[in-house]
């Protein structure tokens, strides 16, 4: 363990009724460095940042700034002593501009200014350029900015104060390549600056790219604590996963997988020459048990066409059908009634924080009438949500804790298990690994090969281009709101990350 950092978490200790978070956890934000923060989901890891960031008083251990105990009794607190956090899942007002939201503790103190809307958004927007970021307008409402603008303009907050620590939680959870590297510019900046950053990810590869130190929580211990360069990735994730798991990897079953030829079945969803908002003359088919990966950048328009689909927003030309018969949806249930389930990106809109964790699985059965089945009685639903929970290993206390005290890749899997238990036909996955740890994630793979063979339809739109080529039999490329490629199974990363920027003459393209 290191001492005398700029901030020092000393022997913190948390516990949520029978849960300890937290169990004595020493921990060091070192000054010009960038501390990478680890471990499955549910370790403990955004209870150790709420802890040292004023959200959550510790039951126990102490904090020192500079080398001086304090205390926060707030995260104000914190911030006035220059701690910063990006939170896992920020917070914004949504009829609030973009620029509000920025200066959003400042406007709410009213310090020595008060600033006229439009010098507001002037300041705004040199802030967002000096970060690299000019494709958002200040001005604009908060509630029109989707997913990864929305964590940019999290960032673009936490930087304001110019902080000396700055915790990010999960920053590029829903961030594409390209703004992860705007992302990581910033990061290194700051660094070099002299700020000590504390980084949480599960995205290994590149938090080994950035970080310079390494520590790993498990089960609200810490079990390493190392130097990047002393500490390969393989041990990372031994640590990570646990001695025991770690030794009995879940097997890449990519080629026997890809194996399952539907060419002769009928499909359960096509699309002709449809447009709608963000997307055009996109046509498409899938068939029962056919993986279809969905490439592209953020933004490309791939959620859209998968939200026109199910009736949350509307095909302005073109004709959709499903198993055969040409078909509108006017609502999500509809979507769910005919077969069709869609597991959304984000979690904030989705999730039902106000009722249990069961609550929002069962949501999931209500829609799906199959002829001649009667809806599930209570004790099998129950059975079937233990069930899901088992096969997505959900930690949770028990089904009927509050879906709020979930960490954050546990509510990404509660939203899984509800789109399963409409036991669906087709299953439109947005980025369905986003915040899922590595051991996780590799079982969630398996678990869409298993639904595939069962003879679910997949659609998979992922920003991980390693993750398509692992899983999808084939992929559809979408730039600009248009399928620029279609690639087979034996496409390359590079084949997918070059046809996402739109260049379309390469190898692996089958048109
Ligand atoms: N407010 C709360 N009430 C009850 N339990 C909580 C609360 N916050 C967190 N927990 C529990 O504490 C444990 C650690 O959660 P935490 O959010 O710190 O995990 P994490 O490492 O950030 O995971 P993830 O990678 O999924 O974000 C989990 O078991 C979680 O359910
Ligand atoms: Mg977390």
């Amino acid at each position: 363990m290191q001492t005398g950092g700029l901030l020092d978490g000393r022997g913190l200790t948390k516990r949520f009724g029978g849960v300890t978070a937290l169990n004595e956890v020493d921990f060091t934000v070192q000054q010009g460095k960038v501390t990478a923060l680890l471990g499955e989901n549910g370790a403990g890891k955004s209870t150790l940042v709420a802890c040292m960031s004023g959200a959550h008083r510790p039951d126990d251990g102490a904090l020192l700034v500079n080398g001086l105990p304090v205390r926060f009794r707030s995260p104000d607190d914190a911030r006035r002593a220059g701690i910063a956090v990006v939170h896992q899942e920020p917070q914004m007002l949504e009829a609030q501009t973009v620029a509000a939201n920025i200066y959003l503790s400042q406007l709410a103190y009213r310090r020595s200014w008060t600033w006229s809307a439009g010098s507001l958004n002037e300041r705004a927007a040199r802030h967002l350029r000096s970060l690299g970021i000019d494709d958002l307008d200040p001005g604009r409402p908060m509630s029109t900015v989707a997913g990864a603008q929305r964590q940019l303009v999290e960032i673009a907050r936490a930087l304001i104060q110019q902080p000396s620590v700055l915790f990010l939680d999960e920053p590029n959870a829903s961030l594409g390549e390209e703004e992860t590297h705007r992302l990581f510019a910033v990061v290194r900046e700051l660094r070099d600056r002299g700020v000590g950053v504390v980084l949480v990810s599960h995205r290994l590869r590149e938090v080994y790219e950035l970080c310079d130190h390494i520590v790993v929580m498990r089960d609200g211990f810490k079990v390493a604590d190392d130097a990047a360069s002393a500490l390969p990735i393989r041990d990372a994730v031994r640590f990570i996963m646990g001695e025991e798991k770690a030794l009995h990897p879940v097997a890449s079953t990519r080629a026997s997988s890809k194996s399952r030829r539907a060419d002769d079945e009928a499909p359960v969803l096509e699309l002709e020459h449809v447009s709608g908002p963000g997307f055009r003359d996109v046509s498409l088919s899938i068939r029962p048990g056919e993986i279809v990966g969905m490439a592209g950048l953020v933004g490309a328009g791939r959620t859209e066409i998968a939200l026109a689909v199910i009736g949350a927003a509307r095909f302005t030309s073109g004709r959709m059908l499903v198993a055969g018969r040409p078909e509108r949806f006017r609502s999500p249930a509809d979507a769910v009634r005919r077969g069709i389930s869609f597991v959304p990106e984000g979690r904030r809109d989705a999730v039902f924080y106000g009722q249990s964790v069961e609550f929002n699985v069962r949501a999931g059965m209500w829609g799906r009438r199959t002829p001649g089945v009667r809806r599930l009685r209570a004790n099998e639903a129950n059975r079937r949500v233990r069930e899901l929970f088992a096969q997505l290993s959900v930690k949770a206390a028990s089904p009927r804790v509050g879906a709020s005290t979930l960490s954050g890749g546990n509510q990404q899997k509660l939203l899984f298990a509800r789109a399963l238990g409409s036991r669906p036909r087709l299953l439109i996955l947005d980025e369905p690994t986003h915040g899922i740890d590595v051991g996780v994630k590799s079982e969630t793979h398996e678990l869409i090969r298993e639904l595939a063979a069962e003879g679910i339809a997949i659609w998979f739109i992922s920003s991980e281009a390693e993750e398509i080529i692992e899983l999808a039999q084939r992929t559809l490329v979408v730039h600009q709101g248009r399928i620029v490629a279609e690639l087979s199974a034996e496409a390359s990363i590079g084949d997918v990350v070059t046809s996402s920027f739109g260049e379309v003459e390469h190898a692996g393209a089958m048109r």
